[in-house]
């Protein structure tokens, strides 16, 4: 693990005390006030609800410059990544920080084929859940009890089996993913197949039947594989800051990749995706398409309506995902003979925020939950498995931060502060009225 460089100081006057805390540095010329003496040397702490300007760590997994739109999976930018690469090579570099090389490749889809079966007893799990259950929660479910049913995962120390353990977790929850979708429907499930890869196989059991079978589209398949790169990994995200803080108190990698998905799950976070379309939807049906009485909505402090799939807690420019979601959005629906009102409505929602000084004063942009939805729709994937399919694609980012955090001989168990604003101490009167 490369450090960061301890350079210069910055010094803290308070009261009579002055102290010196040391500069840290990153390969992106990041800049942190280390601030772990502070409370030691003089009794303060910080407070930064949010975590806005909050360093949880060093990574060497994914940066970000929220100012340029840059995005880059271990020094490799997204554009790249997506244009170029299979999602489980992605997985693979997020993982062991290097693209596998043929042989590994190999290795690693035939690891994630020979674990895609679930255990027998987990699929009457799903017999078990209403049919209206929302697939985040039965897949958060199946995920921490991949912990009942694989315990020897308990003890993912040994990087030598990494490979092992991170494609049975990554290919059981694409099937379990596959599975809440039949469930929902009321189909019977299909099994995951060897001879179909990764993204093949996941339309394959989302949308094969006895009745009329099903062949996998090959824009489909690298529709998916580009969709599940775009999400693979995002820094210190709120569910990968969960994966890590349930992990520091040593759970088990199941454990804190389940308290992850339903991180993932709110509104705020990759659940935009899902409440990006209903929005959409909303404002055609609703308010016939009228983009400046919604972007009035949306400004209005005294209603609680945000845009979604606008803005962003780092990018402040457009987040260069979006991008690649945008143009991909338009070529898979143009391929698959696609005509869904709800791409033109979401460019002219996307134009009229661009144009108004609200948003535009306040670095607001697509991001990108804002276009991956409508290509989703187009590939026949229902609105409620979109947050799902945003899960399947960050599992190995997860588990790449995951497993950084339990080999950084630095890492505690997390347990922020807080400045105490209640009652002083009172006295108990037993007889107190
Ligand atoms: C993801 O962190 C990641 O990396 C996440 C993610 C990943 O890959 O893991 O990128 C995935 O979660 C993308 C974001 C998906 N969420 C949405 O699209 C929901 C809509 N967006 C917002 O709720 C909001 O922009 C957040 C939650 C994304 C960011 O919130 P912040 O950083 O706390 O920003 P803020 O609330 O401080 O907003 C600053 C200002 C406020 O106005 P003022 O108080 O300055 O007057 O911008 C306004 C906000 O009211 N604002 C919006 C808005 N987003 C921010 N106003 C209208 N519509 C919006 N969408």
């Amino acid at each position: 693990m490369k450090k960061a460089t301890n350079s210069k100081a910055a010094t803290l006057k308070f009261g009579s005390k002055t102290i010196e805390l040391p500069i840290i540095t990153g390969t992106e010329n990041e800049q942190a006030i280390d601030i772990r003496a502070l409370r030691k040397e003089t009794g303060l702490i910080t407070y930064d609800p949010g975590f806005v300007n909050t360093g949880s760590c060093e990574s060497e997994i994914t940066y970000i410059d929220g100012e340029k739109g840059i995005l880059r999976y271990r020094g490799y930018d997204i554009n790249d990544l997506a244009e170029n690469c299979e999602f489980v090579e992605v997985a693979y570099l997020l993982v062991h920080g290097k693209l596998p090389a043929p042989k590994q490749k190999e290795a690693f889809s035939k690891h994630l084929n020979s674990h895609s079966m679930l255990h027998e007893d987990m699929r009457h799990f799903f017999g078990n859940f209403p049919d209206h259950a929302h697939p985040m929660a039965t897949l958060s479910a199946m995920a921490v009890s991949l912990s009942s049913f694989y315990p020897e995962l308990e003890s993912i120390e040994q990087r030598e089996n990494v490979d092992f353990k991170v494609t049975r977790l990554l290919s059981k929850m694409r099937t379990a993913a596959a599975f809440s979708y039949k469930k929902s429907e009321g189909h019977p499930i299909v099994q995951p197949r060897h001879d179909l890869s990764y993204c093949a196989n996941f339309l394959n059991m989302m949308f094969w039947t006895p009745v009329n079978g099903y062949e996998p589209d090959p824009v489909c398949v690298k529709a998916l594989n580009k969709l599940l790169i775009l999400h693979a990994d995002h820094e210190q995200n709120c569910s990968a800051s969960v994966v890590k803080m349930v992990g520091s108190s040593d759970a088990n990698l199941y454990a804190s990749i389940s308290a992850g998905i339903c991180a993932l799950w709110g509104p705020l976070h990759g659940g935009a995706n899902q409440h990006v379309i209903e929005m959409l939807d909303r404002i055609l049906r609703k308010d016939k398409g009228n983009v400046k009485k919604v972007l009035a909505r949306a400004k209005d402090k005294s209603n609680p309506f945000r845009l979604m799939g606008i803005g962003h807690r780092v990018y402040k420019s457009y987040d260069p995902r979006a991008k690649v979601a945008k143009q991909m959005c338009k070529d898979v629906l143009a391929q698959l003979g696609v005509n869904d009102p709800l791409v033109d409505l979401a460019q002219k929602l996307e134009e009229a925020v661009l144009a108004d000084d609200y948003f535009h004063s306040r670095n607001l942009y697509p991001n990108i939950d804002f276009y991956t939805g409508l290509t989703y729709r187009a590939m026949g994937i229902p609105t409620n498995m979109f947050t799902v399919m945003f899960a399947i694609g960050r599992i190995p980012g997860w588990i790449a931060q995951w497993l950084e955090m339990k080999a950084d001989p630095e890492s505690r168990i997390g347990r922020p502060r807080q400045i105490y604003t209640g009652p002083v101490k009172r006295e108990f009167k037993p007889k107190h009225i």
